[in-house]
């Protein structure tokens, strides 16, 4: 303060300064030296705030390797080993241990719960990035809480990190759902869909393959990589080369890498198309979610048309639905064949689509949610921009009926009176502001 204060009394007129004497050159030097120290001493202070910043205030783009390694040393200690394995310990008879990344998100929140209630051992994985309300991947992870399901925050990218927890547990499955999600937002963060689909995937298989044993791995790929295609409904074996978005091309490059470690290694890896997927504790940057708490709040709406006022459609999967088909990937995935690194004959690599098969229009799921929300919606209709949506999606899930027992049971108005029911309690009773 006392060296802010004679900073003060310097004139601030360039040359009006004068050395009056000897003993105020002194004050001077002396001042400046004291400056000095409290610039250091305040710089100090930001490096340390900033580099123990928890990481749930973090971008996904903000997180380079040099702040993750720093970040992780509060990861360790007794008292974390003692949280993970509690959370892993199986309870059934022939349950598995399951890594679940992105568990604080949207599927992860409902697959950790439902690994959890059958008696496995279940251990989440996630960075609590703020791409949308990160509140509510807070309220998610009480919930897990609740239910005995631990979620460690850090980023797949961290390799201290998995290096820790691979070693407290010998985890013998991994449900990989930890991505960057959505297609408009990589216009804005291209470089997040890197780090999480294509950095974070890559360096998540590097510890599957030293494992030893390797575990059998899950992953969320989508229904995007069939991108501009219009032979419907979409089947595996369709062509993926025509991404309509930058999400759908890392999408696309995640089902390449898992061939290749694959093939080289010997891991053995379930790729699964999600097909929109909607329900309760559902992601706010998707339509039936933000339509819901804009009808509400009474403001247009944007539907969108394709070329020639063509209909745009979704093959809506409720999230129930797709929990049944993670769980029966997870049973029916084989064991990985390699060892420490070391392929040792050849292992299963499969792709099944996750869907409804029955694609619903838009504007159909807008007048379905007036009717169960009781309010008119003022509806605005938009010509489909080029930015990254389709205009239809629509799943042919023969593959996943026959290998996963795969059937989708619920309809769109089931699910979504399911959806509003929570989004009611949640947001107006539970007085939470949507954003
Ligand atoms: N919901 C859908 O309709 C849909 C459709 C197709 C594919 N998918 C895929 O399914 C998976 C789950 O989707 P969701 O709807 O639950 O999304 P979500 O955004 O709710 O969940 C993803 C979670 O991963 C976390 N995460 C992101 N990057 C991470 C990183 N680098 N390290 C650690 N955690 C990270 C996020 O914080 C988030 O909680 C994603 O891979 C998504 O691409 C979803």
């Amino acid at each position: 303060m006392s060296s802010m204060k004679h900073i003060d009394n310097i004139p601030s007129t360039p040359g009006k300064f004068k050395e009056k004497s000897s003993y105020n050159r002194l004050r001077l030097h002396f001042s400046i030296a004291k400056l000095t120290f409290w610039s250091f001493v305040f710089l100090g202070l930001i490096f340390v705030c900033f580099f123990r910043s928890p990481s749930s205030s973090s971008s996904p783009a903000s997180s380079d390797l040099s702040r993750r390694s720093l970040r992780t040393s509060s990861y360790d200690g007794p008292a974390w080993e003692k949280r993970i394995k509690a959370s892993a310990k199986i309870r059934s008879r022939n349950g598995i241990s399951v890594l679940v990344t992105g568990a604080a998100g949207f599927v992860g929140t409902h697959v950790s719960s439902a690994l959890k209630r059958r008696g496995d051992g279940v251990v989440g994985l996630d960075n609590f990035n703020d791409y949308y309300d990160p509140s509510l991947k807070r309220a998610r992870q009480t919930l897990l809480e609740g239910a005995g399901v631990y979620i460690v925050e850090g980023d797949i990218n961290d390799v201290t990190l998995l290096k820790k927890l691979f070693d407290v547990v010998q985890f013998n499955h991994v449900m990989h759902l930890a991505a960057q999600a959505g297609v408009r937002y990589a216009m804005e963060n291209p470089s997040s869909y890197v780090h999480s689909n294509i950095a974070g995937l890559v360096n998540l298989l590097e510890f599957c393959k030293n494992a030893n044993p390797q575990p059998s791995i899950v992953w969320a790929s989508s229904s995007s990589v069939y991108g501009l295609n219009t032979k419907v409904p979409f089947s595996e074996s369709d062509r993926t080369d025509q991404p309509a978005s930058l999400y759908a091309a890392t999408k696309k490059a995640g089902e390449e890498i898992a061939h290749t470690y694959n093939h080289i290694y010997g891991l053995s890896l379930t790729g699964l198309r999600f097909f929109t997927v909607y329900g309760p504790w559902g992601r706010p940057d998707m339509a039936y979610f933000f339509f819901t708490r804009d009808i509400l709040k009474g403001k247009s709406i944007s539907i969108f048309e394709g070329a020639n006022h063509g209909t745009v459609a979704r093959d809506f999967t409720y999230i129930d639905d797709i929990v049944k088909g993670c769980l029966g990937a997870l049973d029916t995935a084989e064991k990985s064949t390699g060892s420490g690194g070391k392929k040792k004959g050849p292992a299963q690599l499969r792709v099944f689509n996750l869907g409804n098969t029955s694609p619903v229009p838009v504007s159909d799921l807008v007048t379905i949610l007036e009717r169960l929300l009781k309010v008119k919606a003022k509806r605005a209709l938009m010509k489909l921009p080029r930015n990254g949506d389709v205009q239809f999606t629509h799943a042919n899930i023969s593959f996943a009926q026959r290998e996963l027992g795969y059937k989708p049971t619920t309809y769109l108005q089931t699910g979504l009176k399911k959806f509003v029911r929570w989004y009611l309690s949640y947001y107006v009773d539970g007085k939470k502001s949507a954003q």
